[in-house]
């Protein structure tokens, strides 16, 4: 009989309070994900979406439960932003790109965590900007460019680690719809074809309607499939 796969993330009884629990963020939290998935993390503003993209990408830690990924748990990592230079690449809804730097300057940034040479991470970042289209802007500052490029730049930076984890939390939110349809399309279309396993966080319906698959939360619990 065949074993069945692994799931690259499994996520077991999640808590996380706040306040000294007078505020349950997530609540019992579980689900299994496998790599190459692109999943849809839905549900009204304040049910949860942002504290859970947190504590998978160890920005934050739970309150109760454990969240395995590649069979490591994340409670026994001790240098959290040593796991996130190489596990993790977050999108947010604003870029957070560094003012001061040109685009190629930011994709190459996370690379330095990796101890990556100069020559490496100056060929990686160009490529990388050249799979979003933005070879012609690379050295441009942030403000310099329009909203949607610098979003898509923050792909860039995101998935230049090749990660196996892309957490990106409204990431269109700041965007018109084209423009919005355009930096999902990108960043699923690159993390599939590294494997990476994608969780966005979303109040477009028609974003959440093209992925693979919705997680839906209500008040901090998950709702049934
Ligand atoms: N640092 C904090 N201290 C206290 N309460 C918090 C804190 N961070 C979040 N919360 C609360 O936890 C709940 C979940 O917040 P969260 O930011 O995860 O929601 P969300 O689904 O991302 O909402 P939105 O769609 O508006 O971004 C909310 O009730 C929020 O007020
Ligand atoms: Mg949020």
């Amino acid at each position: 009989m065949n074993e069945p796969r692994e799931a690259l993330l499994r996520v077991e009884a999640l808590g996380r309070d706040y306040e000294e629990g007078r505020v349950q963020a997530l609540r019992d939290i579980g689900f299994r994900a496998e790599a190459g998935q692109c999943i849809a993390l839905t549900g009204p503003s304040g049910c949860g979406k942002s504290t859970l993209l947190s504590l998978l990408g160890l920005l934050d830690r739970p309150s109760r439960g454990r969240i395995l990924l590649a069979g490591e748990d994340l409670a026994q990592v001790r240098d959290a932003a040593a796991f996130r230079a190489r596990r993790v690449g977050f999108v947010f809804q604003f870029h957070h790109m560094l003012p001061t730097m040109t685009l190629q300057e930011n994709v190459e940034a996370p690379m330095i965590a990796l101890g990556l040479g100069r020559r490496e991470r100056r060929e990686r970042a160009a490529a990388m900007l050249e799979q979003v289209d933005l070879a012609a802007r690379a050295h441009f500052l942030p403000a310099q460019v329009s909203g949607g490029e610098r979003q898509r730049a923050a792909v860039a930076r995101a998935l230049v680690n090749a990660p196996t984890l892309l957490l990106a939390d409204e990431p269109t939110g700041n965007l018109d719809s084209r423009n919005g349809q355009r930096v999902v399309d990108l960043l699923v279309a690159q993390a599939r074809e590294r494997g990476a396993l994608v969780l966005v966080a979303t109040h477009n319906p028609e974003i959440a309607a093209a992925l693979d698959r919705r997680i839906a939360l209500r008040d901090g619990a998950l709702l049934p499939d």
